[in-house]
């Protein structure tokens, strides 16, 4: 499983990459909203600290001016993948977006059915969104095992962002089933790197380096 931030936030994006952890980016317009900046100008920044896949999202409903918005979007950067929500007119808008090879991101996906046509119409990635679904009381995890399951019997190569992650337990269960990307927040990652024992451990190994005066020479 790779991972991608789940943010706009500049600060963030900068730490998680420093961490060698990350190999993307999503964003979404809530997420750009919070930050109170230009959307082009956030998107502009991201492209120069992450080198590789920034999903910015189309703000329109309508699949022509998705396509206008997307082009202006793909020509920041090549690394820019569209991000395009589920319905009718997202998915004529990944077809014309695959057709003129600029990758996309569906977006939104909360059943395997409208993971299947996503991938049919040329998506790149498909993001299931696992804590909303979980808001709902309905098992959001499940969701990204049918996905799994269904895109290797039938080989479909759209990779599947696991989205929505909300504790590191989404992370591990999403990759136990074959799920390709999960996309974390900031707080997330920070929860998988922290565990009670290995700061136990570093504290004792410090009070012995102090006690025996030791030194690398
Ligand atoms: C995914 O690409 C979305 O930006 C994101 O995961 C949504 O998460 P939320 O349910 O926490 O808003």
């Amino acid at each position: 499983m790779k991972f991608f931030i789940d943010t706009a936030n500049i600060e963030e994006i900068k730490a998680a990459n420093e961490l060698g952890v990350i190999c993307g980016v999503t964003t979404n317009p809530s997420l750009i909203a919070k930050e109170g900046r230009d959307f082009t100008d956030v998107v502009n920044e991201i492209v120069g600290i992450v080198d590789g896949p920034i999903s910015a999202e189309v703000l329109s409903m309508d699949h022509a001016e998705m396509i206008k918005e997307g082009e202006k979007l793909a020509a920041i950067h090549k690394n820019i993948v569209i991000k395009v929500p589920m319905c009718e007119e997202g998915l004529k808008a990944v077809k014309e977006f695959t057709k003129r090879g600029i990758k996309t991101n569906v977006t939104l996906i909360f059943s395997a059915s409208q993971a299947l046509l996503a991938a049919r119409a040329g998506a790149t990635y498909v993001s299931p969104f696992v804590g909303r679904l979980d808001d709902i009381s309905f098992d959001g995890l499940s969701l990204i095992d049918e996905i799994t399951e269904i895109f290797a019997i039938n080989s479909i190569d759209t990779e599947i962002i696991v989205a929505s992650v909300r504790n590191p337990l989404h992370v591990i269960d999403a990759a136990k089933m074959g799920a390709d990307i999960a996309t974390v927040p900031y707080k997330v990652i920070k929860q998988m790197i922290n565990h009670p024992l290995t700061d136990r451990g570093i504290e004792a190994f410090n009070k012995d380096i102090e006690k025996a005066s030791l030194n690398i020479k």
